[in-house]
């Protein structure tokens, strides 16, 4: 079915109130496999996308990425124009959204008019915000280029920019045409970004154990196992989509994947967004909910030390310093709050099962914190992935 095929039903209630009824539904690939960039035109011939195509990318992959697309689609009689946004979460915002559209609207687009998102989370997740607000809804394809939107970010349909301070304020749900993803395109990508993907996907392996058992065994020895890191993408990608089923706008707060998040988000808040990497603060985060369930008797001390290890070896840190205990345990605070006083906080069991607890007491948290900071002095040293 087409993108965007839906139905419309119209009832007369008893009382004269119309009941409008309308369904939308998406269908489109998702292809995951080294090489496949050079497969995009092919793609965009396939799904009768070749009228025109802008490929809106950032500064860093436009320079590692963007001639070699352009090339490509030209070749095959794709008329395509680069916009080009800085690299960086400031570009997530309302201004240089509002650049791009004018770029777009200037440069003539039309509704049969492609747009194509190469590059990270950042891309990603602005491309669908402005391709949902063009004219109605223009179709794009998610090229992603980091780990994190390759296994999470492009997939999904989730779009968003920041606004007034507030992540992802602005933006819904649309999905994209394709989504194409080639783990090749990891190469050039900085170790530091690895590893802030490899958390994300420490988080999904704690639910589904074949990934789990993936993360254990990547390699520690040449830089960026392209073979490894794609079939943990496709195991990460493919299981969001299925927790993803029965919820795929994601309405409940109550979401097993946001294991590890309240506590990730609020020390990534406690630190002014600029010490940790996201997925950095999300492998402290994991950790974290880790001990905790350990403490209350959930967990076995093999599953915590499993967990532990795991992201140790996939190369983060896992200690919360104590430095910034208090300061976290604040956010937390306010975490609770703009959810009505309840937290929802997730915490495994076992490699393939977590709960959802309503409550995390102060003393519990900072009991969790001191046991996780000596456990963390007795951890193998840290691995530094794709580095190694
Ligand atoms: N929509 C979702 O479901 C979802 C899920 C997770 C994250 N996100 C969003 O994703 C964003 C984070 O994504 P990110 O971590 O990819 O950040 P990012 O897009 O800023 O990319 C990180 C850096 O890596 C560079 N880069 C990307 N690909 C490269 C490559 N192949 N080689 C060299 N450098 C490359 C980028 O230019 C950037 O400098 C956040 O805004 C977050 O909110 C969205
Ligand atoms: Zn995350």
């Amino acid at each position: 079915m087409p993108l965007g095929h839906g139905t419309l039903d119209l009832r007369e209630d008893p009382d004269g109130t119309l009941s409008v009824a309308v369904t939308r539904q998406d269908t489109y690939p998702v292809i995951i496999g080294p090489g496949e960039l050079d497969n995009l035109p092919g793609l965009l011939g396939r799904l009768g996308l070749t009228e025109s195509a802008f490929v809106i990318t950032d500064t860093d992959v436009a320079d590692l990425l963007l001639q070699r697309t352009l090339d490509m689609l030209g070749a095959d009689g794709i008329r395509a124009e680069p916009i080009i946004i800085p690299a960086g979460e400031a570009s997530k915002s309302w201004p240089v959204q509002q650049s791009v559209i004018e770029a777009l609207l200037s440069r003539g687009v039309k509704r049969r008019s492609v747009l194509v998102a190469l590059g990270g989370g950042v891309v990603v997740d602005s491309v669908g915000f402005v391709a949902s607000v063009v004219m109605r809804g223009l179709p794009y394809i998610n090229v992603p280029t980091s780990l994190v939107a390759q296994l999470d970010a492009a997939i999904g349909g989730k779009t968003g920019i920041d606004h007034n301070g507030a992540k992802n304020l602005l933006g819904g749900f649309y999905h994209p045409a394709a989504v194409l993803v080639d783990p090749e395109l990891l190469r050039t990508l900085p170790p530091r970004e690895i590893r802030g993907g490899l958390a994300e996907a420490v988080k999904v392996g704690i639910l589904h154990p074949p990934l789990f058992g993936k993360l254990e065994k990547l390699d520690q020895g040449p830089p960026h196992d392209i073979d490894a890191l794609t079939a943990i993408t496709r195991d990460a990608a493919t299981y969001k989509m299925h927790l993803l089923k029965d919820d795929p706008f994601e309405r409940s707060l109550v979401r097993l994947l946001n294991l590890g998040h309240s506590f990730g988000h609020a020390l990534e808040a406690a630190t002014g967004f600029e010490v940790y990497r996201h997925g950095e603060a999300i492998a402290v985060g994991l950790a974290l909910a880790t001990v905790m369930s350990r403490h209350r008797g959930l967990c076995d001390a093999a599953t915590q030390d499993r967990i532990l290890a795991c992201l140790t070896h996939c190369g983060l840190h896992v200690a919360l310093p104590a430095s910034r205990t208090a300061a976290t345990w604040a956010e937390i605070d306010v975490i609770r709050r703009v959810r009505n006083g309840v937290l929802h906080e997730v915490l495994p069991v076992s490699i393939g099962e977590c709960v959802v607890v309503d409550e995390v007491a102060h003393e519990e948290f900072t009991a969790a914190a001191d046991a996780l900071a000596a456990l963390a002095r007795t951890l193998p040293p840290r691995a530094t992935a794709g580095q190694r």
